[in-house]
């Protein structure tokens, strides 16, 4: 049964982002509907959701309307809009969405939450391909507002609306991706500016402890408020084109992954989880920051940036 916000919302997929999604909508009033493999996942489901709600200070109760689902038809025959978030295997996802349309109703809309893959190539097997789209969500889904909505070639401009409208009641930015290319657009540009940070610290310039400081103590704190295209305007394209004649040619652009970077994952310095990276973490640090970037994602929306 739909809730007050009137749409079923099927989530396949109800680990770290899935059960983001579920309850962004749940919050937003519709009924939501997850199915997992995992026993785990979908036992405790409920819990995760009603515990973020209580870290975001808000009242609990939108958990209530998410049903765990035992299988894929429970999960999605009734729904209105189906949201795969599933692990980012190529032929899983093609297969849970042959499952999925086997199962839902003609008109539901199926969306991929994949963060790299081709959508076109996700959704190869699905046969009414006009209702199916990539929709990439950033972590964690109820803190970060953007939602990538990708075209395939086959999608109907009907799905990209009847999916922005859902995305934008439920307090999301949907933009909309007209060429599905690898990596969409944030991606792709959050990976221009890795693959620069990594290569300086290879290229000896500074340590990797001073490329975090020099992003997060400048430019860093005006992406919030001020887009790269904005910033080149208010210094002027004349500016900018100056710039870029002498920067440019001296920045990064080799196609491939950095040797530095292959060499630290052939090192098991996988960061985070092995305690070295490009610097080196301790459980403590770790902890710090992650509640710092909570903290900063939670005062951006309380001012309604
Ligand atoms: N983590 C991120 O920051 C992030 C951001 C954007 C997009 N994504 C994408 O979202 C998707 C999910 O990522 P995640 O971080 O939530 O991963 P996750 O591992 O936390 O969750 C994946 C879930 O899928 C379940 N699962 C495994 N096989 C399944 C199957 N056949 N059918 C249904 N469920 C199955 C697992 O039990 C697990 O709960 C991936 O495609 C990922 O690339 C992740």
């Amino acid at each position: 049964m739909a809730g007050a916000g009137g749409k079923i919302v099927a989530v396949i997929g109800g680990g770290l982002m899935g059960h983001g999604l579920a309850q962004v909508f749940a919050e937003a009033g519709h009924a939501v509907r997850v199915f997992d493999t995992s026993a785990d996942v979908l036992g405790t489901l409920q819990a995760r959701v009603r515990q973020n709600l209580i870290d975001l200070g808000r009242a609990p109760g939108a958990e209530r309307l998410v049903t765990p689902c035992a299988t894929i038809p429970e999960a999605v025959a009734t729904a209105h809009f189906v949201f795969e978030c599933g692990p980012e295997r190529m032929a899983i996802k093609q297969d849970l969405f042959a499952q999925v349309e086997a199962a839902a109703p003609r008109d539901a809309i199926l969306a991929s939450n994949t963060s790299v893959m081709p959508i076109t190539q996700v959704m190869e097997r699905v046969q009414h391909g006009e209702r199916a789209l990539g929709t990439h969500w950033w972590n964690p889904p109820y803190l970060v507002p953007l939602v990538e909505v990708i075209k395939t070639p086959r999608t109907g401009d009907a799905a990209v609306a009847s999916v922005s409208a859902l995305l934008a009641q439920a307090g999301k930015t949907p933009v909309t991706v007209h060429k599905d290319v690898p990596g969409f657009v944030g991606n792709r540009m959050q990976h221009a500016l890795w693959r620069e940070a990594i290569a300086i610290v290879a290229e000896g310039i500074c340590d990797a402890e001073t490329v975090d400081t020099v992003v997060k103590a400048s430019f860093g704190r005006r992406l919030a408020v001020l887009g790269p295209l904005e910033n080149a305007d208010l210094v002027g394209t004349d500016l900018t084109l100056a710039i870029h004649e002498t920067v440019l040619p001296a920045i990064n652009h080799e196609p491939g992954p950095s040797p530095l970077l292959k060499s630290l994952v052939a090192q098991g310095k996988l960061g985070w989880k092995s305690g070295e990276g490009f610097r080196t973490w301790t459980p403590g640090q770790q902890a710090a920051i992650r509640r710092a970037v909570f903290a900063h994602l939670k005062a951006l929306i309380d001012q309604g940036i």
